[in-house]
């Protein structure tokens, strides 16, 4: 599935992803810059957060209870559509996913 970030600067990155594999490694993967996925991918750093474009929160859903809101908590300018994106595993489904990173992550 085809996986598009947009940085806080507005710069495009739309890379192949491969189903099973989270949005965050998929970022490290491709060398994206901005996710630095510090903790691994446990949800415990938070320095891969990413805003969900609006249309596509439905098929990712939103953040998950317990351990990922928690850590969304504590991380500068989290709203509502506020992802970790080591938490969204790709599939198909999200074949042309469009993710924002915030401006803390430059
Ligand atoms: Fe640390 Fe996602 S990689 S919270």
């Amino acid at each position: 599935p085809k996986l598009i970030f947009i940085t806080s600067d507005k710069q495009e990155y739309a890379v192949e992803a491969q189903s099973g594999v989270s949005a965050m490694e998929t970022a490290l993967d491709n060398l994206v810059p901005g996710i630095d996925g510090d903790c691994g991918g446990v949800a415990a750093c938070g320095t891969c957060h990413v805003y969900v474009d609006q249309t596509w929160l439905a098929k990712t859903g939103g953040a998950q209870e317990g351990i990922e809101q928690d850590m969304l908590s504590l991380t500068d300018n989290s709203g509502a559509s506020s992802r970790l994106s080591c938490q969204i595993v790709m599939s198909d489904e999200l074949d042309g996913l469009v993710l924002t990173m915030p401006e803390s992550q430059h």
